[in-house]
């Protein structure tokens, strides 16, 4: 750190378990950007002041998590088509005083999904267990991949139904009850769970019955605590591809990056240094 280095941060509460510190701070040493990236423990009552804080330092970039996603959008100038559409903005870019909000989590979800899992999305049919943030988060940018059909189940179905009717009926997305989910899953190429079902420390906690899945499709986590979640492990077991959510927390990190500095992110090494903290 110098007196040009340019500063970023992840705003959140809480914050202190936070990996994006170690990740971009590795990314810019990578990639010979002299920023620095810290995490601010920034209470609901506080949001709108760490924003003018943003804009009164200076600060080319911020992350924005739990519980803030939302809120934020009132603070910013501009709102990316896939962030309106999200609902919530995780990322902001400040040009030259003007804070535009992004969300990196739905198009970092499909870039990881096609990295690690399914390089073709178009034309497959894809089930989404649960209807929260998280789903409406993913739900736009896996749409702009042109999938056959995303259909939602969630244990309420009305919400299922509410969030699938926000979006236009050109992105084939619709909501099915949670009862036939056993015959959607078995016509399935890709099953996605956005439920926090068998989050830590609910190891052993199952979305769906994994024995649903036909053999050679999908099996994704959003999940990435444990980085192998119940669903996951089961789902391989019955002869699925599986996809944890550790990928859609790197590519949310490695898209941020490359909108603050213009360059590609050090997706590897990014990686890399997330993989060794966890141990
Ligand atoms: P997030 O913003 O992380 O998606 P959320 O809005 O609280 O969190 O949503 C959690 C999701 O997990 C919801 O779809 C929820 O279903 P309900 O709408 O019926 O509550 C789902 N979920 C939580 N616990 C569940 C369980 N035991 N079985 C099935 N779905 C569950």
């Amino acid at each position: 750190m110098d007196s040009n280095t340019v500063l970023f941060g992840v705003i959140g509460d809480p914050i202190r378990h936070s990996k994006s510190p170690i990740m971009l701070n590795r990314a810019f040493r990578e990639r010979n950007v002299n920023g620095a990236y810290a995490a601010f423990h920034v209470k609901p009552n506080q949001l709108e002041n760490a924003i003018a804080g943003v804009r009164g330092l200076g600060f080319r970039g911020l992350n924005v998590t739990i519980p803030h996603k939302i809120e934020v959008m009132a603070y910013l100038d501009e709102i990316s088509e896939g962030a309106k559409a999200a609902g919530a903005v995780n990322t902001i870019v400040n040009d030259n005083g003007r804070l535009i909000g992004y969300n990196t989590d739905g198009i970092g979800y499909v870039r990881s999904l096609k990295e690690e899992a399914e390089p073709d999305i178009a034309g497959k049919t894809i089930v989404v267990l649960g209807a929260g943030g998280a789903a409406r988060g993913i739900l736009w940018a896996l749409a702009q991949e042109n999938p056959a059909a995303i259909l939602i189940a969630n244990r309420t179905e009305s919400k299922a139904k509410e969030l699938a009717a926000s979006f236009s009926p050109d992105y084939r997305i619709s909501s099915l009850p949670w009862g036939d989910l056993r015959a959607a899953c078995s016509n399935a190429d890709i099953v996605i769970n956005t439920t926090s079902v068998g989050m830590s420390p609910n190891v052993n906690e199952l979305p769906i019955d994994p024995t649903w899945l036909k053999s050679g499709s999908v099996a994704s986590d959003l999940i990435y605590n444990p980085l192998k979640t119940a669903f996951l492990l089961q789902a391989e077991q019955v002869g699925c591809k599986i996809h944890s959510g550790l990928g859609m927390f790197i590519y949310q990190g490695a898209y941020a990056f490359e909108y603050w500095t213009g360059q590609p992110a050090p997706v590897e090494a990014m990686r890399e240094v997330v993989l060794e903290s966890f141990v």
